[in-house]
């Protein structure tokens, strides 16, 4: 385990078996209509190409980059669009992946965004669900894990920058942000 972590909350093998899970259901839910599955870049990067090689059914890859904390452990509120899709959406089935939903307030506005565009349908689906700290209502359509109050890294997820390659998901130590 990283030394700067305070323990290890999803191992590999864990995330793996649920990405197959979540899978099979997009499988089921979209089939046979290419849907276009949108990366939240950069935290969502692993367990959006893990679970793409899970799903049996097409789908057409797309990515989008939002601001949210910077280097701080808190949100501001503020939400910035740094990099739009490259495609249209008006008509189509556009699944929204996410690493993970907190205050709800980047998820939120990217929703009022994409719906603005005309699309079929607009679905979440996330890798973790801070659900006690939400601010404004999001529902996660498609959730892999509920996760408590605390600062969390790895498979994606990163505090300025870091830990985003480790292949687990751990609980930060206090000591590493609160100085
Ligand atoms: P929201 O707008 O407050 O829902 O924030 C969502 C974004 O905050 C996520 O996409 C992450 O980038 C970031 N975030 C929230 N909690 C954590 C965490 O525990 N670890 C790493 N990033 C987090
Ligand atoms: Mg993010």
């Amino acid at each position: 385990m990283h030394p700067d972590l305070e323990s290890i909350m999803l191992s590999q093998e864990t995330i793996g078996a649920r990405v197959q899970e979540l899978a099979a259901r997009l499988d089921a839910d979209y089939a046979g209509k290419n849907p276009l599955m949108v990366c939240i870049l950069k935290g969502s990067v692993f367990f959006y190409t893990d679970l793409l090689r899970a799903m049996k059914e097409p789908v057409e890859l797309d990515f989008m980059s939002i601001s949210s904390y910077g280097a701080s452990a808190n949100t501001s509120g503020e939400v910035r669009l740094l990099k739009d899709l490259g495609c249209k959406i008006e008509g189509r089935d556009v699944v929204v992946v996410e690493d993970i939903v907190d205050s709800g307030y980047t998820l939120s506005y990217l929703k009022r965004l994409l719906h603005s565009r005309g699309p079929a349908s607009v679905r979440i689906c996330a890798l973790l669900d801070k659900v006690s700290r939400r601010v404004v209502p999001l529902d996660v359509d498609y959730k892999g894990f509920d996760c408590a109050d605390e600062f969390v890294v790895g498979y994606g997820l990163d505090y300025a920058e870091r830990y985003r390659t480790l292949p687990y998901i751990g609980i930060l130590k206090r000591s590493v942000y609160e100085k």
